[in-house]
């Protein structure tokens, strides 16, 4: 992969980039991010609050639109395999940011637990991960030609971005459809997931989300794509072992074979 593309911005960018991924990760390790009923709620909470669904629409917007924006600014623009990446990214934060929020079944009565703070970090990463990968890919990459399409870095990284995206898919609606579609204020808010990933980790969700990221870096093979993947695992990692725990502590019940994010690992 490429460290300097000489252009003094994106390197720069890129290098400060990858410092905040290790902020985020040093900063993890002490408290995770302050959203959702489990972690966002009580004292963590302070400040201003949204409601689940406005928060994760609003946290991912930016992904649904620095990117193309970027992109279309690209003299490469108008290639097939840059127009795959565009097609593969749309379609993730569409899900992201639009589909999988308005799926979501919040407790009713349940006050707003994602803090604004979590928004805004969420922007930074979203600004710079976006710039970093549409820029890369139309304008400074020279590997996305036609034969990138035979590179076994390209169909190895589709393999595993497919198994990981698939896996975070199935794994929230597993989380979903523990609530009623229209949960009762006195219906419980949290019970033990079972099937599919469940049944190794306690967040599939996230061993999903870090595996398509990871599949996502090696079939566009730039840095720009690793940082992401930097941040998102230095986030979700830490947040899998406060979750687990989380389970262990509040489910007498729980599987103990369970890991928290790694099967059999972690
Ligand atoms: N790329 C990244 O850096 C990044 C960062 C964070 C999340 N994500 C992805 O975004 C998605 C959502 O993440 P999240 O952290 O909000 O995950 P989450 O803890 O999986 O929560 C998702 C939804 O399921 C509900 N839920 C969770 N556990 C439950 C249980 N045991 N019983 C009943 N309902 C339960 C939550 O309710 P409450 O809100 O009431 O808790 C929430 O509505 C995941 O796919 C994750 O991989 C990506």
């Amino acid at each position: 992969m490429q460290w300097y593309t000489g252009n003094a911005l994106y390197d720069t960018l890129l290098i400060i980039g990858f410092a905040y991924a290790a902020l985020i990760f040093g900063s993890s390790l002490f408290g995770t991010a302050a959203y959702g009923g489990r972690f966002g709620g009580g004292k963590r909470a302070k400040g201003i609050k949204l409601g689940s669904k406005l928060g994760w629409v609003l946290m991912e917007l930016p992904g649904l639109i620095v990117f193309p924006v970027v992109f279309f600014m690209g003299t490469n623009a108008d290639q097939l395999v840059p127009l795959i990446f565009l097609v593969i990214w749309m379609f993730h934060y569409t899900n992201r940011a639009l589909v999988a929020p308005l799926l979501m079944r919040v407790q009713p009565g349940s006050t707003a637990s994602f803090s604004l703070g979590v928004v805004i970090a969420g922007w930074i990463t979203l600004l710079l991960h976006g710039y970093f990968n549409a820029a890369y890919i139309t304008e400074f990459g020279s590997h996305y030609t036609k034969e990138w399409l035979q590179d076994p870095r390209f169909q190895l990284g589709l393999l595993i971005y497919a198994t990981g995206f698939t896996l975070n898919v199935h794994s929230d609606r597993i989380l979903r459809h523990l609530r009623s579609p229209n949960p009762s204020p006195d219906e419980p808010r949290y019970k033990i997931p079972y099937g599919g990933g469940f049944r190794w980790v306690s967040c599939p969700q996230y061993f999903g989300e870090i595996l398509s990221f990871t599949g996502f870096a090696v079939m566009t093979w730039n840095l720009g794509a690793v940082f992401v993947l930097a941040v998102t695992a230095g986030n979700l990692i830490p947040r899998a072992i406060f979750t687990h725990r989380w389970f262990l502590k509040n489910f007498d019940d729980y599987p103990p074979e369970r890991k928290a994010i790694i099967p059999y690992l972690l």
